[in-house]
């Protein structure tokens, strides 16, 4: 599928998703959402890709947003259905059988931060700015960042970002839990990539069903989420992957995985 809003590049099975819509901070039209949702579905679908890292188009964004100059004169059946569409892209990030690795270059707000907050973690660059702008236009975060912050980093933190709608730098976002590592700006993509490699280099299975419990398991109480575990790792020692791990560790050689 062409894409008019995302650039797509692939090398050594990972996939980097780039949103190019630089002239207006990379903001989340209607169009974007559904160009991000259907770009994702078709990596998740795709065998050969084994991680995915999305980054913002130009030096000042990752995402300033969703698209205000879009939403400012909509119904709010309209408005409604933007957040639904938003949100299930959201929750169609956590249900990939891929690691996503957000590489936040520059502002990462409002529907910006819910994208990066659905990724499975965030890389930031020295420059990155975060935060909820949401309640100085009259609104709340609409894309699922009332629900994915505090479940981060607690509610007293998240109700003070949401409430205050204050922009917090990367060192902060990082203090706070929100960011894993923070780099300079020309090492983030480099960095993202290196990590997404070496995540690459395991069994596809492993990850997909680490991500399943991990994802999943945030929702259950901590008995339903061990047995949800057991029976994750049960299911994976009837794959190829499990005898082909355990078996280049016992002969000493290389793992090579198939996913299967
Ligand atoms: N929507 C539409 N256009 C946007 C935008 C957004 N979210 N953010 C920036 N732009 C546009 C600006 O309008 C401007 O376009 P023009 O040159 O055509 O005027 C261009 O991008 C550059 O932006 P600025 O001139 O404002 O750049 P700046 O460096 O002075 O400020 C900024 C940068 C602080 C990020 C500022 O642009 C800003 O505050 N943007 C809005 C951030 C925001 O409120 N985001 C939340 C949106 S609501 C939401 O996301 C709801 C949800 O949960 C789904």
């Amino acid at each position: 599928m062409e894409f008019k809003n995302l650039l797509i590049e692939a090398s050594d099975g990972i996939t980097t998703l780039t949103i190019n819509r630089p002239k207006a901070l990379n903001s989340l039209t209607g169009e974007v959402v559904q160009e991000l949702e259907c770009a994702l579905y078709e990596l998740d679908l795709d065998a050969s890709v084994k991680a995915v890292v999305i980054t913002g188009a130009g030096e000042k964004a990752f995402v300033a947003g969703a698209d205000i100059k879009e939403m400012a004169e909509i119904s709010a059946f309209d408005a409604h259905d933007f957040a639904s569409k938003g949100q299930r892209l959201m929750l169609l990030m956590g249900k990939m059988r891929k690691p996503v690795i957000a590489a936040v270059n520059g502002f990462a707000l409002g529907g910006g931060l819910e994208l990066a907050l659905a990724c499975d973690f965030i890389y930031a660059s020295e420059k990155a700015k975060f935060g909820f702008p949401e309640v100085g236009l009259g609104i709340i975060p609409g894309f699922g960042g009332t629900q994915n912050l505090p479940r981060l980093i607690g509610a007293n933190r998240a109700s003070e970002l949401i409430f205050s709608g204050r922009v917090i730098t990367a060192a902060k976002a990082h203090e706070w839990g929100i960011v894993n590592e923070v780099f300079a700006p020309e090492e983030l993509l480099p960095k993202a990539l290196a990590t997404a490699l070496e995540i690459a280099g395991k069994s596809p299975l492993g990850v997909r069903y680490a991500k399943d419990a991990l994802v999943n398991g945030l929702n259950m109480t901590k008995e339903d989420g061990f047995r949800y575990e057991s029976s994750l790792f049960g299911v994976l020692f009837a794959t190829g992957d499990q005898r082909e791990g355990m078996g280049a560790f016992i002969e000493k050689r290389p793992a090579e995985f198939t996913g299967k």
